[in-house]
């Protein structure tokens, strides 16, 4: 790409500004037909028709047995916790959305960080023993971008040292292994359906449950413990999904194949694009599994003749917005600094990638050409750091 191409990329799309993502909407024409239902009925929550569709729907298009709808991950997260009556430690990765450990604080539980694997970019199950204490009750872990966690050296650590396992699966909707969903593993997993998300209702989120008995506790919990009019039976929230949100799911779910099919091709074009573009690192995919590319995470390594930091800058002059996730670690917030797991010394790799990494634009409506400005303003950044450096030698 020349320079020249860099400034016609930088005209023709300085007026509209490129975000990190953007929330895939269906024709407005679609919704319609729905909001007339919900009007004609008049249920707008508390488990109403749209609802108990888009439970069911969900399960048979994710593959798994229980779902319960959330208004969002977070309290879906919060819930996971109560109904799973988790206490004292809970052993956690600092490379994550901040909702990940505040859901501990949420529930009073210590969240105990260890370092991050350098090719997941999830929590090194390697790292995890050494952190159990008398008080560990449970792991959450994060499948970060999507991408699997180790599931089976984690479920072997929680046999063990009889640990629940909670996966904070915000990011890997439709993501699968070798033996089928992801959401299949650990005791409970939560989803997003934020409206940056892969699959999204505007706001809301999800717990998948192995069992019905657990589906129903979490039900329970999200209905302020209420099991019938004059019952109730545990301190539970209101973590209802409305209606409108889940009628939009519906829609979503029709169309959700095409979205991810289009954020592949844009994946795919970005890597070929970055193939060659020195001290520039695309994540390989994990082997076996089928992911969702619901982010494009590059490492801008030390031997790239610009930082992270002035890439991302450069991207901003140039109306780019890609996003430094997850920079800062969860670890470096005041509310967690002063965990002694919190410590750089105690997350190396989570603290170097989380000083290299930047998050490319990428969703479904977003144009060939539009990756190809990205890539070139990047690669003619670099560029330009290398023939001043050739000038100044
Ligand atoms: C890893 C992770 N966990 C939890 C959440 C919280 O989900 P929500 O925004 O739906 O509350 C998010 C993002 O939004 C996330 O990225």
């Amino acid at each position: 790409m020349s320079s020249i191409n860099s400034v016609a990329s930088f005209n023709a799309h300085k007026e509209s500004p490129t975000y990190v993502t953007q929330p895939y909407l269906p024709p407005l024409s679609e919704f319609i037909p729905y909001l007339a239902e919900i009007w004609e009925s008049k249920i707008l929550t508390n488990g109403g028709p749209f609802h108990q569709q888009l439970e069911k729907a969900l399960c048979e298009y994710l593959g798994v047995p229980h779902i319960s709808l959330f208004a969002n991950g977070t309290l879906a997260l919060v819930t996971a916790l109560q109904a799973l009556r988790i206490t004292g430690e809970v052993i956690t990765t600092p490379y994550s959305f901040v909702a990940t450990a505040h859901s501990l604080l949420w529930n009073g539980i210590k969240p105990v960080f260890v370092d991050i694997d350098r090719t997941t970019m999830n929590m090194d199950a390697k790292k995890i023993e050494e952190a159990i204490t008398a008080q560990t009750t449970a792991i959450m872990s994060v499948h970060c971008y999507g991408r699997p966690c180790d599931v089976d050296a984690i479920q072997k650590i929680a046999d063990n040292y009889n640990l629940r396992v909670i996966y904070d699966a915000a990011h890997a909707f439709g993501v699968s292994d070798a033996g089928g969903s992801l959401l299949r593993h650990g005791d409970l997993s939560i989803l997003s359906f934020h409206a940056t998300k892969v699959f999204n209702t505007f706001e809301g989120g999800a717990i998948i449950s192995p069992d019905a008995k657990t589906k129903m506790r979490i039900d329970h919990l999200k209905n302020f413990g209420f099991v019938d009019e004059t019952s109730v039976v545990a301190a539970g929230i209101n973590g209802k999904m409305s209606e409108i949100n889940a009628a939009f799911g519906m829609l979503q779910l029709k169309h959700i194949h095409l979205a991810i099919s289009r954020r592949r091709e844009i994946d795919a074009l970005y890597r070929s694009l970055l193939a060659h573009v020195e001290g520039i690192h695309c994540l390989e995919n994990i082997e076996g599994s089928i992911t969702n590319c619901s982010y494009f995470p590059i490492l801008v390594k030390p031997k790239c003749l610009v930082s992270r930091d002035d890439l991302y800058r450069h991207l901003k002059k140039y109306n780019i917005f890609a996003r430094r996730y997850f920079y800062p670690l969860i670890s470096e917030f005041s509310m967690y600094r002063g965990f002694p797991s919190a410590r750089r010394e105690n997350l190396p790799v989570a603290t170097e990638v989380a000083n290299q990494v930047l998050c490319l634009p990428i969703y479904p409506d977003m144009s060939d050409e539009l990756v190809v400005s990205v890539a070139s303003v990047i690669n003619d950044c670099i560029r330009d750091a290398s023939s001043t450096v050739q000038n100044v030698a």
